[in-house]
């Protein structure tokens, strides 16, 4: 794991975005994961005027985001589509039947599970992945105790996520308690991982990332397995964290 030390959020995001800019300036059809969360929202500013100014084209992109809540439509405000579209897809160049995002209205979730893995392998699979982290270390909707062998699979959602995502929302009460996403083997399938770590809420997930071994209890542990990740984390996050030295 390769830990970039930045100053804050904002640092964070340009970042990110200049990585991203550059694998897809790299490879115009590079096939890339997409996340949602507060974390990556910077980052998808960085590349739409990147795009504007600089015309970085997506025409030839394919996106698979990691996960969407269950029982939520794509249009919903709240659902995980709604929310790329307006923070990414429709101030870009990208054809969004290109975009894929698991159907959390399937009538069959089972269905909608295996679909989306067999469209990722289909496709050739994921070259670049963005991954948020979740404060109990979840990455995707993985939720602690998720098997590192899982592929796309329907998950219950902790009462320490909902809280979290509850800001979304007007109610706790409103926040899907399940989800679609992709499971952990299905994220480490990704050739490169890049992690994207921001605020002091983090702090803690940081810590044991980087001191503890790989476990299930601890999700984003599994990063350790991984040949190619690079983590942008800030300084609020690294507080007091000893970066591995490479
Ligand atoms: P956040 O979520 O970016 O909103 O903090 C990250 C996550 O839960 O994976």
């Amino acid at each position: 794991m390769n830990i970039i030390e930045v100053k804050d959020y904002q640092e964070m995001s340009e970042r990110a975005a200049k990585y991203i800019m550059g694998k897809v300036t790299a490879n115009p059809s590079i096939t890339l994961g997409l996340a949602t969360g507060s974390t990556p929202v910077g980052t998808y500013k960085n590349l739409i005027r990147d795009h504007q100014e600089n015309g970085t084209s997506y025409r030839d992109v394919t996106t698979f985001n990691l996960d969407e809540y269950v029982g939520l439509s794509g249009d919903d405000p709240n659902s995980y589509q709604y929310f790329m579209n307006e923070q990414l897809f429709n101030h870009i160049d990208i054809n969004k039947a290109n975009t894929h995002i698991p159907r959390g209205d399937a009538s069959n979730l089972q269905e909608e599970c295996m679909r989306y893995e067999e469209l990722i392998a289909q496709n050739g699979g994921i070259e670049l992945q963005v991954l948020g982290i979740g404060s109990n270390g979840h990455i995707g909707f993985n939720e602690p105790g998720t098997s590192f062998q899982s592929k796309t699979h329907i998950v219950q959602l902790t009462d320490s996520t909902i809280h979290a995502n509850a800001r979304f929302f007007d109610r706790v009460e409103d926040v899907p308690t399940k989800a679609v996403s992709m499971g952990i083997s299905t994220i480490m399938k990704s050739k490169e991982i890049l992690l994207l770590v921001s605020g002091e809420n983090k702090n803690e997930a940081m810590h044991k990332l980087v001191g503890s071994e790989e476990n299930e209890n601890f999700p984003a542990s599994v990063l350790k397995n991984h040949p190619s990740v690079t983590i942008i984390a800030d300084q609020p996050a690294l507080q007091g964290v000893k970066i591995p030295q490479l």
